[in-house]
């Protein structure tokens, strides 16, 4: 790159101050590196200036994705500077030992990935698509594709002995939905089953005496979230839609079949993902983490400033500006034009705007000296 970068921050030894990456539309645009992505990511590291990368992708596991993510930027990286989609989910203790299901991503990883987190037992809508091809019709045709990731099921689907059914305790969408009428469909079917038992229908909620609790009498499946992004940068140079069309289409659909909020139904949901506080703080603490080891053994002020850097306003500029650290860790953001944001005026407004990745260091790093 003819631009240098150049920092002057000496005095900020260890330095109090540290960038947080999102990746798609950033660092990259689907597998291909943006121009200066790598030189940015390794001046910072010659200079010790830590960062770590924070992003709504996801269906591999972390160690998976940094390899990866080092075979494309050509830097050393590793997992204590990564957070992705679904990482936060790896904290859940409480459904370790329940039977969950995990929707999204390529052929079975994200099982994998649950597994890896520690959940037992791992339930895919291909486990449920290969035992009972008639509970979506239109995906018999993907039945061989099916077949070479599925599972056998903990227990059946048996309507005449639901006590002996297969029950699922929470649902998980880990990573984008590949087959949205299947996935869509098997969600459904636990949202409105009795306690998440597959084949049953709870009995609906027709006592008017009763408070009005909504379609289901109790035990709603909880239905998590990993990603909100309606749209993301991928190869196409139009923004695609993402993980957060999947859950307005699956809503849209529950809508219409319970009345939905208007009816007084809820829908016992978690969403996670930029912009959302829980992810910032996960993140804000990892990236601490990872600083004290990128220092261990150096007496260290505390982290004083981070620079979010991200190409869509509504998830990685909204969720910086709006992040209020419980360690008073100040947050700006930085919104670069190389991914969903293009032109014209962002809906949520950064600290600044910049042209590529490296830039926006530039720009940061201009501003600590
Ligand atoms: O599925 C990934 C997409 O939603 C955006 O990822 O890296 O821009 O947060 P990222
Ligand atoms: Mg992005």
């Amino acid at each position: 790159c003819s631009r240098s970068l150049q920092t002057s921050t000496s005095d900020h030894h260890p330095s109090d101050f540290a960038f947080a990456f999102d990746i798609d539309g950033v660092l990259l645009r689907s597998h291909d590196p943006i121009p200066g992505a790598r030189e940015a990511l390794s001046f910072l590291q010659a200079q010790k200036i830590p960062f770590i990368l924070l992003t709504n992708g996801g269906g591999k596991h972390e160690s998976e994705r940094v390899a990866e993510l080092m075979d494309k930027l050509q830097i050393p990286l590793d997992t204590s500077m990564f957070v992705q989609s679904h990482t936060p989910f790896a904290d859940l203790e409480q459904y370790k030992d329940k039977t969950i299901l995990v929707v999204g991503g390529e052929e079975d990883k994200c099982r994998h990935v649950a597994n890896a987190y520690g959940f037992k037992s791992v339930v895919t809508p291909a486990d449920i698509m290969v035992q009972y091809p008639s509970i979506w019709p239109f995906s018999s045709q993907f039945l061989d594709y099916y077949q070479e990731t599925a599972d056998p099921l903990p227990s059946p689907i048996d309507a005449a002995n639901p006590e002996g059914s297969l029950k699922v305790d929470a649902i998980f969408v880990y990573n984008d939905p590949r087959d949205w009428g299947l996935d869509a469909t098997i969600i459904l079917d636990l949202l409105l089953s009795r306690s998440g038992i597959m084949g049953t229908v709870s009995p609906k909620n027709n006592n008017p005496d009763l408070p009005n609790r909504g379609y289901l009498q109790e035990g709603q499946p909880h239905l998590y979230y990993s990603n909100p992004d309606l749209w993301w940068a991928a190869k196409f140079h139009l923004p695609r839609l993402g993980q957060g069309a999947f859950r307005e289409a699956l809503e849209g659909l529950w809508t219409a079949v319970t009345g939905g909020e208007k009816k007084g139904v809820t829908l016992q949901k978690t969403l996670i993902g930029k912009p959302y506080h829980m992810t910032y703080d996960f993140a804000e603490r990892k990236l601490i983490k990872h600083r004290e080891d990128l220092f261990s053994g150096t007496e260290t002020n505390p982290l004083r400033q981070v620079y979010m850097i991200g190409d869509n306003p509504e998830s990685d500029i909204r969720g910086g500006n709006s992040f209020r650290s419980p360690l008073g860790t100040k947050w700006s953001t930085i919104l670069v034009k190389t991914g969903v944001h293009q032109t014209g005026h962002p809906a949520w407004e950064p600290t600044t705007i910049t042209k590529d990745v490296y830039e926006a260091v530039k720009w940061a790093l201009h501003r600590e000296s």
